[in-house]
């Protein structure tokens, strides 16, 4: 089984990577299909076949030989859905047997600003006919590792979310889910992936409290203080237009569905957000 990740010099590609590698499969049938070769020697110097693969323009004979692969989406905001789209096409013109695709929680019907590109791709993949599986990864913990540097210096985490809860999951955790399904063989199913707990703003300033040795407290606020604080910060509009977003999604509970799907799929509970907060500190 020839198994491929796109977007391996990335935070979750390189994450799959591993754990493909620590969970058993031989490096010699992982291809790393990366923006800039130049960027993955290490993954070459651990035996991994490093193939140059551009979303913009991906190259089919790229793929070959290729069984199952992993499409970890862009980052390009409104390039994605092309992007996405060609790179289903140069799967199926290469004969790739299987894709796997990186989306968003409730991608179908959401008001994150995420969702449209997720949702025109898992439909565009649905009607490709290529066999494939949906992972509606949830928020990352690492999402919040900017909040956490902002509280160090203020003692406060602003939030325009109200009661919102987030059922985050660590990269590492959702990195082990996607090589689990990649390295399988089950098609035509939809996860989505949480973390087992849905914490509260409070919840996170708590530890937040904790890792810093600081009081941290929650404060609410309306989108257009939060706007205002994070434009005070320096953060473009583009930027602060999504954040603010994020948490009015957050508001609607859109982010709080606990499924229990990735701690089943990786057999073991998902990894609290304490413990991504510890690391940084
Ligand atoms: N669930 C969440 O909370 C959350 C948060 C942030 C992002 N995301 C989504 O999840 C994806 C993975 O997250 P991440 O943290 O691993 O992001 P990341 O570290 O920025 O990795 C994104 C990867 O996509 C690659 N890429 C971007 N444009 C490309 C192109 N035109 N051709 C080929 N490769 C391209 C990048 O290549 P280079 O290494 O060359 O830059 C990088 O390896 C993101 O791209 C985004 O769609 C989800």
């Amino acid at each position: 089984m020839t198994l491929a990740v796109t977007g391996a010099t990335g935070h979750l590609g390189g994450l799959v990577i591993d754990h493909l590698l620590d969970r058993g499969t031989p490096a010699a049938e992982v291809v790393a299909l990366v923006r800039d070769p130049a960027k993955a020697s290490d993954l070459a110097a651990r035996g991994v076949d490093v193939r140059g693969f551009d979303y913009d323009r991906p190259d089919p004979s790229a793929l070959t030989g290729v069984d199952s692969m992993l499409l970890v989406s862009g980052t390009a905001v409104g390039q994605r859905l092309p992007q996405h789209t060609a790179v289903v096409d140069a799967a199926v013109e290469a004969g790739v047997g299987r894709l796997v695709y990186t989306s968003a929680p409730r991608a179908d019907a959401s008001i994150n600003p995420v969702a449209p590109d997720h949702k025109a791709t898992e439909e565009y993949l649905g009607a490709s006919g290529l066999p494939h599986v949906i992972l509606r990864n949830g928020w990352y913990h690492e999402n919040f590792l900017a909040d956490l540097d902002a509280a160090a210096h203020t003692g406060q985490v602003l939030t325009a979310a109200g009661d919102g809860r987030v059922a985050s999951a660590s990269r590492s955790d959702l990195a082990e889910a996607a090589a689990v399904v990649l390295a399988g063989e089950e098609t035509g199913r939809t996860y989505t992936l949480t973390g087992d707990v849905a914490w509260s703003f409070e919840d996170l300033a708590g530890d937040f409290s904790a890792v810093l040795e600081r009081e941290v407290t929650a404060v609410q606020v309306a989108p257009e203080e939060k706007s205002a604080a994070l434009a005070g910060a320096g953060l473009d509009s583009g930027l602060i237009g999504f954040l603010v977003a994020v948490d009015d999604a957050i508001a609607a509970g859109e982010l709080a569905d606990r499924t229990g799907e990735l701690a089943a799929l990786i057999g073991h509970p998902t990894a609290p957000i304490a413990e991504t907060l510890r690391s940084r500190a």
